[in-house]
């Protein structure tokens, strides 16, 4: 195993120009491949609702189902940042408890940081959760906790206004100490601005090509989900196809009477199965 990523060594990693990379897992074997592969970040993150779980919204999981998954992740990532994404509304309604429940993904699932995504109070729920000592990670542009509230899933800060609020945002996260900030579906010029003024990585979905690193949600890539495919979505293998054929043959082989054969199953001593058959009076 190669030495533990750490929260110095990305930022260190945009100091010396080298791109970051973050995928999303959601359970112990997918871990284990994202540490054998050597990406930096793993995102524990609520798109699990979407990929894993079959629900219509990220809003539709909590904290219990959020905790469960990232325990797992974490039994599996040894070597990557483990990073929980806090659920709808376990950081909007009391500092207090999102100051809890940040806690909660640390203690009880061993992540190594939180993220979660701008909205109004953001500024200072950032600031408190940074004040209990635990590395937050922000996210701006396209925040599909409000999907609905921006108009569906549509790129943001197409004009001058909105394109520098959210410059405004990433400034803000930066100030309250976030170690670094997602910037989902927003014009590539708007990203470079906001990797340029910030002195933290900017991860980009959808971003364009001059952000500090790039995020995807791992089931899209590796082609294992039917969702919407948005024009940043790059599938790089089509792992439906494969999964369908092993399932395929092995519905075949059961039915044909071909699995399992003799090297796959167990024998028993002669003697012992003539004793038996005896007692079974067969
Ligand atoms: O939940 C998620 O997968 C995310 C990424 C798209 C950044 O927030």
């Amino acid at each position: 195993m190669s030495e533990r990523m750490t929260i110095e060594k990305v930022l260190n990693k945009k100091k010396q120009k080298q791109k970051i990379t973050m995928l999303t897992a959601y359970d112990y074997s997918l871990g284990s491949l994202m540490d054998a592969s050597g990406v930096d970040m793993v995102l524990v993150g609520d798109s699990v609702a979407n990929v894993v779980l079959g629900l219509e919204s990220t809003r539709d999981v909590g904290m219990t189902e959020m905790l469960h998954h990232a325990k797992a992740v974490r039994k599996g990532v040894k070597r990557a940042l483990v990073i929980g994404d806090m659920p709808f509304e376990s950081y909007q309604a009391d500092t207090n408890q999102s100051v809890h429940n940040a806690k909660r993904f640390i203690e009880e699932a061993g992540c190594d940081a939180i993220k979660l995504e701008w909205f109004e109070q953001c500024p200072e729920v950032t600031a408190k959760i940074v004040q209990a000592g635990i590395a937050v990670m922000g996210h701006v542009g396209l925040t599909p906790q409000r999907a609905e509230e921006m108009g569906g899933f549509k790129v943001q800060g197409k004009d001058k206004e909105s394109a520098h609020q959210i410059i405004e945002q990433a400034k803000i996260l930066e100030q309250q100490g976030c170690f670094a900030v997602v910037l989902e579906c927003i014009p590539t010029p708007v990203a470079e601005i906001i990797t340029q003024r910030l002195s933290i990585p900017t991860i980009g979905i959808g971003a364009g090509i001059h952000c500090d690193g790039q995020v995807l949600v791992t089931h899209d890539l590796l082609g294992l989900s039917d969702r919407f495919r948005p024009k940043f979505m790059k599938q790089y293998v089509d792992l439906k196809s494969v999964v369908l054929k092993g399932i395929n043959q092995f519905c075949q082989e059961v039915e044909k009477g071909i699995f399992p054969d003799e090297s796959r199953s167990y024998n028993m001593n002669a003697q012992e199965l003539e004793r038996l058959k005896k007692e079974e009076e067969i």
